[in-house]
């Protein structure tokens, strides 16, 4: 029979070629490669060994469908986990819908995928999968395999990979994060060394002198750098730089995965961390004080079941069409400072603010002050009552 794999080139895929074959006794493994703006270098690796390794290869580009469908949308809800960007979770839903298509035509019924039973990927890909009705196998947890085992078995089938038994990391990119997790940072006390990172340098290497830029975002989506409009990829490339030489976008924490298991992971996402950081901000400007408390909370969810790979939850549609309404006046520029691993806002502008200098500066008499003296001697009337009763006693 014939088998759809999900490839990346890295350890896990890259050995479930030979394992779909003498262990699952597959005679036809189609490898498929999906570019969401990991480094280049990593998909023409993939690409040239997926035409070495498997009977049939294929690499897709979903760079700007990922950008408009996953990452705008992530932008407007302000998406984050547990403080984070979401990066992994916000691809594997696209990456997996690229399978299905794979999969159909080539007429399979079976797909497999190198996630361990141990995270989340496993469940965001079997989401999709389980959807489109396809037989699912995933060799590391139904095989139960350990990356060293892994590496062992590489190596006699031909499959090496990059990965020294030294350094075996386990790395995830798309164009807005970069994920590292697995062999000595497993030790969360363990402090990483400065070439886990491929994106940012340290605040200690950044330049001495701060980097200004302005972020021009229409509907709640960025549009341009420095007054310069660019479409969503391009943006987000070039913002990935500005901001990772400066050392903006690291994050070393502690995170807990769906299935409960608390994991250390390290994250770079240079350019998210600007973005959020601003649009947040213009939201500030621009939203109603109840528009904000609530977004706050629809925001949460939207974030949570991004996490979880839900995209078809029912509720993620309803809570990503309030968003969308907020986002309308969602119009504007945000300046920013970016120095030495710090992003701060420096000024903002929209035509939609519904701050307005003239009713709150201390030098206007617009508002006439005495209309707040009435206001006044209502506040705080419960909290005096309570005070009067219990003087009473
Ligand atoms: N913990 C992150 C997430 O759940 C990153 C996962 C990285 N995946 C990987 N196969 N290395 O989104
Ligand atoms: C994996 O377990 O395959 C990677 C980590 C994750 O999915 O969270």
């Amino acid at each position: 029979g014939k088998v759809v794999l999900a490839f990346s080139g890295g350890l896990d895929t890259s050995v479930c070629v030979p394992l779909l074959k003498e262990h699952y006794g597959f005679d036809e493994v189609i490898t498929v490669a999906v570019d969401v703006g990991q480094p280049k270098e990593d998909i023409d690796k993939a690409t040239e060994k997926g035409k070495k390794i498997a009977d049939k290869h294929y690499t897709i580009d979903i760079k700007d469908r990922f950008v408009e469908e996953q990452l705008f949308p992530s932008i407007k809800a302000n998406g984050s986990y547990e403080g984070y960007p979401m990066g992994t979770a916000l691809a594997r839903p696209l990456i997996a819908e690229e399978i299905v298509k794979i999969t159909k035509k080539e007429g399979a019924k079976t797909v497999a995928h190198g996630c361990t039973g141990k995270g989340n990927d496993q469940l965001r890909f079997d989401f999709v999968f389980r959807k489109a009705g396809l037989e699912i196998i995933a060799p590391m947890r139904e095989m139960n395999l350990t990356r060293e085992w892994e590496m062992d078995y590489a190596e006699k089938h031909g499959v090496a990979v990059g990965v020294a038994k030294e350094k075996p990391y386990s790395v995830d990119e798309n164009c807005w994060s970069r994920s590292i997790e697995g062999g000595v940072l497993e030790d969360p006390s363990v402090h990483p060394s400065n070439d886990i990172y491929g994106w940012t340098v340290s605040a200690k290497e950044a330049p001495d002198t701060p980097e200004e830029i302005q972020i021009g975002f229409e509907k709640g989506v960025p549009v341009s750098i420095n007054g310069k409009t660019m479409k969503g990829l391009d943006l987000i490339v070039l913002l990935n730089q500005i901001a990772g030489r400066n050392g903006v976008g690291r994050n070393d924490m502690i995170e807990d995965r769906i299935l409960g298991l608390k994991a250390r992971e390290i994250y770079e996402h240079p350019a998210a961390t600007v973005l959020l950081k601003a649009h947040a901000d213009l939201e500030r400007l621009i939203l109603s004080r109840q528009e904000l408390g609530f977004k706050a909370i629809v925001d949460d969810k939207w974030s949570e079941l991004g996490y979880m790979g839900l995209i078809d939850e029912p509720l993620f549609a309803a809570v990503t069409a309030f968003i969308n309404k907020t986002q309308e006046r969602v119009t504007g520029t945000v300046d920013l400072v970016l120095y030495k691993g710090c992003v701060t806002v420096a000024g903002r502008s929209s035509p939609n603010a519904l701050y307005s200098d003239d009713l709150v500066s201390f030098e206007s008499k617009t508002i006439d002050q005495n209309d707040a003296v009435g206001f006044s001697a209502y506040y705080g009337f419960q909290a005096r009552m309570k005070e009067l009763i219990a003087n009473k006693k």
